[in-house]
């Protein structure tokens, strides 16, 4: 029996542990961080993973464009990312007579590659420890918000220093809660041109149904190429440009993945918060989340019962539903995983032990008594104001007219010394950056939005908080929104941009008076006005305060949790994730398999619901099993996986690597039972979702016929 039971001791620790949290910086991959990665499998050298002096899977991984990650993949500078990050370029050249939106893109040859001004891809050259230049001068003893200038002084001085022998970009970002600043040195392409994107009922499948969702079955790639001037360096677009020659690119692995396979994430992900205290992430839980939740679902309702009934409605819509939807669901999962894991009070736990800590030690009672005291009385503080501060993004800025009033009050002021022939003249420039806008606005939308979010502002935020415009709905329309709504839709010229125009023709000398007298203007300016009064001096001390407190916690528990080193946070800058493929248990009884087939795909086909259109030339291919060389060894064709690494938003698009370096897939999202890890991180909840590099190239090649580009990868069988 003893024999037995120490058998049985040794197979549990042997047994692969699960994975761990963390975003690691890859130039400070500590021995145990790397023996842990060595234990789950991974076979790479830590220079293998980052180096400065020779080529590393880090000169392969690129920040696409301004969130998304992405990674080279061919010699020729082809390049991978998710076909939600290259959306916006793809939509750019689509129109009714060549919709590459609906129905795909492939460039048959490079000419036929297409040109994205404004797009970018950057390669970071190198990450430095430059804490000490930038808290040079840096008194212990400043208010925060003089130590936050002089960090700033000190970083732009290094910036432009820098600047002088190099056409580098260069930043520098705080990690740690702002106790230590790294530079980052970056090459900026800024010639990136479309080659390929499936059709959206590929690249977009289960649209913002199976959004954070698990199981998944979204294409979500899209390929494009980086050209560099004829000495690979980056240059503007011309026709001349050539392709760029890569340091390093990826090789594509078709051989597959397994439960319990070593899993790499490299990517960008932008921004986390896992050193809270447990009572902010209490009133993100009660408070702030489910407020917000509410908002962005009655912002979504009203966009909606329009778009289902109006075509017009539907395609203006599509790209802000989606970034609305995004948000609401991801905080609605965020809501339910904080609870469902208890963070609350293990963190609540974690900060008793940390005060005990604390407590038996003079010095340490000198550096880190009383902060919870400190806390508390900022949370208060905090407790008062951030549902105004929320109302204000979400409600007051969630009505498009209010936001365009923001924007042209600032255009207002900003030409308000010119005199009036030359105002009328910025005035005439300003309606024409408008087209977008309004081709894309919906006055019937907006309207509605307008007066729930100033009904729900009335009945919600405290009396205190009130615009005076509230007074004058009291006064003058006895109280009705509706009515006060009617008045500003009809009346005011951020309506349309045939009536700035009309507003431009009838110019005359009491114009520009009348444009402060518009009544969104004022409607806008109304809640402004009660922001910067009563809201931002607390409020803005309060941040300030914590963000001192936050500082000196997280030295705290860095001397606490001594027998191991802590993750900073994620700032959008270069970090790796490990794990392992594995599904998992959201719900008592049920049990999610780690990889989804195109067999899913076919099971959701539903010809009435929008997302779930399947590709004519997709279900040809499965009803042949014409799945070539990118079939697992059952002769099916998988088509997304999850695993166990901790990722983010800016996650979007990242390599993810097997053990031995091969591209395996892009990650594209998190499921939703788990997209609390931000604050949170359970082992046994959070999943990334990553689309299978067999399916990738499955689609180039067959669906899309872009066998060429499948041929210039270096594929690994
Ligand atoms: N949830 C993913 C992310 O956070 C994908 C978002 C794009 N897709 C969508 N249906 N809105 O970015
Ligand atoms: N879809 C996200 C992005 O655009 C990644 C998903 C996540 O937040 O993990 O970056």
């Amino acid at each position: 029996m003893k024999k037995l039971l120490l058998a049985f001791v040794c197979v549990v620790l042997l047994l692969p542990s699960r994975a761990d949290d963390g975003m690691w910086v890859p130039a400070l991959l500590d021995k145990t961080r790397y023996d842990r990665m060595v234990q789950l499998g991974c076979k790479l050298s830590a220079e293998d993973i980052y180096s400065v002096n020779n080529s590393s899977l880090k000169d392969a991984v690129i920040l696409f464009d301004r969130g998304c990650s992405g990674v080279v993949v061919s010699e020729s500078g082809l390049i991978f990312t998710n076909h939600h990050c290259g959306y916006g370029a793809i939509q750019s050249h689509s129109s009714l007579e060549h919709d590459y939106l609906t129905n795909g893109f492939v460039a048959n040859s490079r000419s036929e590659e297409l040109p994205n001004p404004g797009v970018t891809v950057s390669f970071l050259v190198k990450m430095s420890d430059v804490t000490d230049k930038i808290l040079s001068g840096v008194d212990p003893n400043l208010t925060e918000f003089n130590r936050k200038t002089k960090v700033q002084e000190n970083s732009d001085a290094l910036i432009a220093e820098m600047s002088k022998t190099s056409a580098n970009k260069f930043v520098v970002k705080p990690l740690y809660n702002e106790n230590q600043y790294f530079l980052y040195e970056y090459e900026v392409y800024t010639d990136i041109r479309l080659v390929a994107a499936p059709p959206s009922n590929i690249g977009k499948f289960g649209g913002d149904t199976d959004n954070w969702v698990w199981p998944r079955h979204t294409g979500d790639f899209s390929v494009f190429r980086i050209y560099a001037g004829k000495d690979n360096k980056p240059a503007p677009y011309s026709t001349d440009n050539v392709p760029y020659k890569p340091k390093k690119y990826v090789p594509v692995s078709i051989k597959g993945v397994a439960e319990d396979d070593f899993t790499l994430v490299y990517g960008y992900p932008a921004f986390t918060d896992q050193y809270l205290a447990a009572r902010e992430v209490e009133l993100m839980v009660n408070l702030s989340l489910p407020q917000k939740v509410e908002l962005r679902r009655v912002r979504l309702n009203l966009m909606e019962d329009e778009m289902n009934v109006n075509p017009l409605a539907r395609i203006q819509y599509a790209a802000k539903h989606a970034g609305v939807s995004n948000a609401w669901k991801k905080w609605e999962g965020m809501i339910k995983g904080l609870n469902a894991v208890d963070a609350v009070e293990k963190k609540q736990d974690m900060e008793q032990e940390f005060q005990q800590w604390v407590a038996q030690d003079q010095s340490r009672n000198a550096k880190y008594g009383g902060l919870f005291k400190k806390f508390d009385a900022n949370f208060k503080v905090y407790e008062r104001y951030s549902p105004v501060f929320d109302y204000y993004n979400e409600a007051v800025l969630g009505s498009e007219i209010l936001v365009l009033a923001s924007r042209f009050y600032s255009f207002l002021n900003k030409n308000s010394s010119l005199e009036d022939d030359a105002f009328k003249a910025e005035f005439k420039k300003y309606i024409q950056t408008l087209d977008v806008y309004f081709k894309n606005y919906s006055p019937a939308i907006d309207k509605r939005v307008f007066v729930s979010f100033l009904q729900l502002y009335r009945k919600n935020i405290s009396a205190e908080f009130h615009p005076e415009i509230f007074t004058t709905i009291n006064a003058k329309y006895k109280g009705d929104i509706s009515r006060w709504a009617d008045m500003v839709f009809e009346k005011s010229v951020l309506v349309s941009q045939e009536r700035f125009n009309a507003a431009l023709e009838k110019w005359n000398k009491n114009s520009r008076k009348k444009l402060f007298a518009d009544p969104a203007l004022n409607t806008f300016l109304s809640f402004y006005s009660v922001l910067l009064d009563k809201v931002a001096n607390p409020y803005n001390a309060c941040i300030l305060s914590n963000d001192s407190l936050y500082r000196i916690y997280m030295r705290g528990l860095s001397e606490f949790h001594s027998d191991r080193i802590l993750f900073p946070d994620a700032n959008q800058t270069l970090r790796v994730s490990y794990g392992q493929v594995e599904g998992y248990s959201p719900n008592d009884g049920v049990r999610y398999g780690y990889y989804t087939t195109i067999d899913g795909i076919m099971q959701k086909n539903d010809s009435t619901i929008s997302d779930y259109v399947v590709s004519p030339k997709l279900m040809e291919l499965w009803k042949a099993k014409d799945y070539g060389q990118y079939a697992d060894s059952t002769n099916q064709l998988r088509v997304c996986f999850v695993a166990s690494n901790h990722t983010s938003g800016g996650n979007s698009g990242s390599p993810v690597f097997n053990a031995n370096g091969e591209l395996i897939g892009l990650n594209f999202d998190r499921c939703w039972e788990g997209t609390m890890s931000d604050i949170y991180y359970d082992p046994t909840l959070c999943r990334n979702i990553i689309l299978d590099s067999r399916y990738l190239l499955f689609v180039l090649d067959k669906v899309s016929g872009a066998g060429h580009l499948v041929q210039e990868l270096k594929i690994v069988k």
